[in-house]
């Protein structure tokens, strides 16, 4: 049971709760219209301490789109913050005028903090470089779409393992699946964090770690690439010596299967070339699709709206 759930990573879900939120994202690929009232009289307040494009327009959309309201700031200057305000006192007045709320915000484990304090359901829509579920449900989405199923899959991550909250909370989550094995390619600095690691050694989930991308991308089903965080570098030469360590380019995907997908939760700095965009198997810009989707299925399940009736 969904509703009134908190979202902080994607383990706060069973693979049941998964699946039900799928099949309803599905459905509502199928026939948007019929949802178009779902969430009418309800309100998602939307906290973006960090720039974000697609997770907050497309959570706007959503809620828009199930015939509900939106409020809430992108700059939070605009807000009581500048004023020094806690995050537990924004919390629990926001919670006091929606019905959920979607945080996002530079500082590790905020989401956590503020579903402790607000009265209505918190969405975490990233917290610095630990997780992004929501994007999590987009992958996942994406990847049913392509693949048909997640067991048996062979993926590789690329780029910022170490600071890549979307790859934190995919790895995670598609590790709860049988025999999905891992590459994970990255240079030694930007390595995959341990919190990771071990949780799969302790699931027995096999993984192998190279920094040779054209040396691993013949055996990948997925591949899913990432772009070096800038913001969370603390020296600015050290970002500047990694970001282009991995382009992928019409060349690379030459020696790729003509089954495997690129996946990217964007923005793309340049880690992919545009070249890359016309291949049919690039599927990152399809992936912003199902984002919105998903996250109309979410919102209506936190709500406990009820399946439309015809
Ligand atoms: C990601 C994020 O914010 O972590 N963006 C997104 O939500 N699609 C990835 C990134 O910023 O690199």
């Amino acid at each position: 049971m969904l509703t009134n759930k908190s979202l902080i990573a994607p383990s706060d879900f069973t693979l049941e709760e998964i699946e039900e939120l799928l099949a309803l994202s599905e459905r509502v690929i199928e026939s948007p219209a019929r949802y178009a009232d779902a969430c009418k009289g309800k309100l998602l307040a939307s906290l973006f301490y960090e720039p974000s494009t697609r997770t907050k327009f497309s959570f706007d959309a959503a809620m828009l789109r199930l015939g509900g309201s939106t409020l809430g700031f992108s700059d939070p200057n605009t807000s009581s913050t500048a004023k020094g305000e806690t995050i537990a006192d924004s919390a629990r007045t926001v919670g006091k005028y929606a019905d959920v709320i979607v945080v996002r915000h530079p500082k590790e484990g905020t989401a956590k903090l503020m579903s402790r304090y607000a009265d209505c359901p918190v969405i975490n829509a990233g917290d610095g470089g630990h997780h992004h579920p929501t994007q999590t449900l987009t992958d996942l989405l994406t990847i049913r779409h392509y693949k048909g199923d997640f067991g048996g899959l062979t993926v590789g991550v690329c780029g910022d393992l170490k600071f890549g909250r979307t790859i934190h909370s995919l790895v995670t989550c598609l590790a709860r699946y049988q025999n999905v094995r891992f590459l994970f390619i990255s240079p030694e600095e930007l390595n995959m964090p341990a919190f990771v690691k071990e949780e799969l050694i302790a699931k027995g989930v096999p993984f192998t770690e190279t920094a040779d991308l054209e040396g691993s991308i013949s055996q990948l089903d997925v591949l899913y690439m990432s772009r070096v965080q800038r913001e969370r570098f603390i020296s600015e030469e050290e970002y500047l010596r990694l970001k282009d360590f991995f382009i992928l380019t019409a060349d690379k995907m030459r020696l790729a299967r003509q089954d495997m997908i690129v996946m990217h939760p964007l923005p793309r700095i340049n880690e992919i070339a545009t070249e890359v965009d016309a291949d049919p198997r690039a599927a990152y810009f399809e992936q912003v699709k199902f984002g919105m989707y998903v996250r109309m299925a979410l919102i209506m399940k936190l709500l406990g709206a009820g399946e439309p009736q015809d």
